[in-house]
């Protein structure tokens, strides 16, 4: 058995499992949220191989749906006694525009609003282990693409949004996510973060069309491997608190640094105001 126990989305593949990977070998115990079983349990294997004494257990969901993302979260606080660390990592450029039932943008469902899910419904738990412990982390992967994000945008059905603008609001949420729970939730012992990971050589946007994707699989041999793109989430998951800097709750982080974010919609009052709208959701 670990010494802390990592939720990790995505974590199939690329920086999920890159960062499952390596905290397996810091001696995490592991559950690996995936939304296929088939991917979830090869993963499994390959972390299991990276440390064979740590616990490391496949939860499948899908994050585009919300029971399925409640049945996850369900199942994990019955068999689980604690999560120090939560890595909302999921998230991918959409190659075509699609709506939830609900009007919402597909990748922005999953990438915000299945994350505000699963984080709302595990608050008991987390927030149980930071009583415990006094430390635990919520980790969501944002992006320099944030830049592209604009608030005006969110929860609204726009038919015309291009892939790219679409990301960048995914990224711009998971941003402001970071910084409203960090403020929702001081004092409970629970910090939060947002990581830009680099440009990385992953399956990220690899079934995306037209010029922007042509220009990214070109740029790909240039691009960081997983490994170097995923020490951001590996230092935030598994640093002293002192290393990452109490002032720096909330904050956004590249190269295991905060940086500050290139959008001027990333204010506190947007966050909390994102916070407050996906409540909606839970
Ligand atoms: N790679 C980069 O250059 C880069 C740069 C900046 C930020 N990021 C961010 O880093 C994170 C990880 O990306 P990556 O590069 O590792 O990409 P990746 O290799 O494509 O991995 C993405 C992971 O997300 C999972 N996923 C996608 N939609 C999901 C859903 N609806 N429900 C559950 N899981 C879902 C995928 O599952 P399947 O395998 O089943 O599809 C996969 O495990 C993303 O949030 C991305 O935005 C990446």
């Amino acid at each position: 058995m670990g010494i802390k126990t990592a939720l990790i989305t995505g974590a199939n593949a690329g920086l999920g499992l890159t960062t499952a990977k390596a905290l397996a070998q810091r001696s995490f115990d592991l559950i690996l949220l995936c939304r296929n079983e088939q991917k979830g349990l090869l993963a499994q294997a390959e972390v299991r191989k990276a440390n064979p004494a740590v616990r490391v257990d496949v939860i499948t969901a899908d994050l585009a749906d919300g029971n399925s993302v409640r049945e996850a979260a369900q199942k994990i606080n019955r068999n689980y006694k604690r999560l120090d660390v939560l890595i909302n990592n999921a998230g991918y450029t959409p190659a075509s525009i699609e709506f939830t039932a609900d009007g919402i943008e597909k990748s922005f469902y999953a990438s915000h609003i299945g994350h505000f899910i699963l984080t709302y419904h595990l608050l008991d738990l987390l927030k149980k282990t930071a009583r415990e412990t006094g430390d635990v982390r919520i980790i969501s992967l944002s992006s320099a693409a944030h830049a592209f994000g604009r608030k005006a945008r969110f929860f609204r059905h726009i038919d015309s949004i291009s892939s790219w603008s679409a990301y960048g609001d995914d990224k711009l949420a998971n941003l402001l996510f970071a910084k409203a729970a960090a403020k929702k939730l001081a004092g409970t012992g629970i910090t939060a973060y947002s990581v830009h990971p680099g440009a990385v050589r992953t399956n990220f946007a690899s079934d995306m069309s037209g010029f922007g994707s042509q220009l990214f699989k070109l740029a790909r041999t240039f691009m960081r491997t997983p490994e170097k793109g995923a020490q951001t989430s590996i230092f935030l998951a598994s640093a002293p608190l002192k290393a990452i800097g109490e002032q720096n709750n909330g904050g956004y982080f590249a190269d295991s640094r905060p940086k500050s974010p290139s959008n001027r919609d990333a204010t506190d009052a947007n966050a909390d105001w994102l916070w407050e709208k996906s409540l909606a959701f839970v």
